[in-house]
């Protein structure tokens, strides 16, 4: 029998928007979108044309459709990371269920409210930390859960984000002035990876953290000898890795949303835009680009976390240390390795898992449809998997990302108090 479609509303409809709108189309579980709120007309042009949202039920600002009460099953929050709060509550409080993108808030007291406001009016809020549900952390979840390494001491993570990652979102886009977009570095790119590691250790709670780091490496002073203030202008151009052109033709070619014109057209933009083409090193970025962190577990297990702008190449490693056994991976390379020790010879016994599957070459590795596989069947009250980021299953990790960067501004340890 055909399901009735998931009626949504969709709150932001730019990259992650309009992601999980066609994500959930490829899934064969489309949503009927009965409502777009974006503040630009050509978004909202878009989601008319492409999912036949009614022109007359999109809104440039978000409290026009609240006037309708309750109008679908659930909104597709994705607006920017600054708005995340402020909208989830307005419409958690019309008892709207919810898909909130990553970070639900930048600090505890609105986290909590947000949580809160879900379980007053009862409303199923799922956050986006769409990596749980690749192949590779879901087999180290299940690999951790199945006791095969024993119980876990150490857990080593790092993110590098790749030059091309690196340049578009967090030195020149939206995500590289934590004053302007209310999110640090650790929030707006790791708390998918303190999640992580907060899941797979979910047997225990975080309790100290401790953390280093700083802006140091992309600032004025390390600019190449005589780099001009505009990239376009500058002797480095063709040797610079954040030389703005080469880099944003590249990620958009990738990304698949190159403007109409193609090549040409992008790099005329840019040099129309003084803004986005200024030298990388001399941005009004101020999120740190290294950062080291450690987080000590109530039962005495630890975690290190790395996160280092451009990666050469993109990598995100797991290392995860048990009483008897490890496992050690690349989600780049989907490929994990659980070792054991034979005590009868003295060999280690490994164990390699591919988990190559056609989806690990979509978006965020397969996540993203995932998710949106798993939400379907959370709104319809069918089996959901372990992955499910729920609210409150979330509230650890992002305890200790707001620890972590008060412990690296203060040069302090700090404890993570969990009520
Ligand atoms: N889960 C993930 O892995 C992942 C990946 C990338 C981005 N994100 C998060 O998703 C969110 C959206 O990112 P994006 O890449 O889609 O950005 P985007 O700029 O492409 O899209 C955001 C859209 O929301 C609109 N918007 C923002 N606030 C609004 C408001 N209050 N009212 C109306 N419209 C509003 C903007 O005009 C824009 O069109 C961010 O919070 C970001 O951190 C998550």
């Amino acid at each position: 029998m055909k399901k009735e479609r998931i009626k949504a509303i969709v709150l932001g409809c730019g990259n992650r928007g309009t992601a999980y709108c066609k994500a959930a189309e490829d899934v064969g579980d489309p949503y009927e979108i009965v409502a777009a709120v974006d503040f630009r007309d050509e978004a909202l042009e878009f989601m008319q044309k492409r999912f036949g949202v009614p022109k007359d039920m999109c809104f440039k600002d978000y409290k026009e459709v609240l006037k309708f009460g309750k109008i679908a099953d659930c909104v597709i929050n994705t607006t920017m990371d600054n708005y995340h709060v402020e909208t989830a509550v307005a419409f958690m409080e019309q008892g709207y269920d919810m898909l909130l993108e990553k970070p639900v808030a930048n600090n505890k007291d609105d986290l909590l409210k947000v949580a809160e406001k879900a379980r007053e009016n009862g409303c199923k809020l799922v956050v986006c930390h769409v990596l749980r549900y690749t192949p590779f952390y879901k087999k180290a979840k299940a690999l951790i859960e199945e006791g095969a390494i024993g119980e876990v001491v150490h857990i080593d993570a790092c993110e590098y984000p790749g030059v091309l990652l690196t340049d578009f979102s967090f030195i020149r886009g939206q995500w590289k002035n934590k004053d302007e977009c209310g999110s640090t570095f650790l929030l707006a790119k790791a708390c998918h990876d303190i999640d992580l590691v907060c899941w797979l250790n979910n047997s225990t709670k975080p309790l100290y953290v401790s953390s280093f780091g700083g802006r140091r490496f992309i600032v004025p002073e390390k600019a190449p000898e005589g780099a001009a203030d505009n990239c376009f202008e500058c002797k480095h151009s063709e040797t610079c890795i954040y030389s703005v052109g080469y880099n944003s033709v590249r990620i958009k070619t990738i990304w698949g949303i190159l403007p109409e014109g193609g090549a040409e057209e992008e790099l005329r933009n840019l040099k129309n835009n003084k803004e986005k083409s200024r030298c990388a090193y001399k941005t009004n970025a101020n999120i740190v680009d290294n950062q080291a962190v450690m987080i000590e577990f109530e039962n005495g297990s630890m975690a290190t976390f790395r996160l280092l702008s451009s990666g050469m190449p993109e990598v995100r490693n797991l290392f995860v240390k048990g009483t008897n056994g490890e496992i050690e991976g690349c989600l780049q390379k989907n490929k994990l390795v659980l070792r054991k020790y034979i005590v009868k010879t003295g060999e280690h016994e490994e164990i390699e898992y591919d988990l190559t599957d056609e989806n690990v070459f979509k978006a965020h590795h397969g996540g993203d449809e995932d998710l949106i596989t798993d939400f379907n069947a959370y709104m319809r009250n069918e089996e959901s998997s372990f992955s499910t980021p729920v609210i409150d299953d979330t509230i650890a990790g992002y305890l200790c990302v707001y620890a972590t960067d008060k412990a690296m501004e203060n040069k302090e340890i700090v404890k993570i108090n969990m009520d």
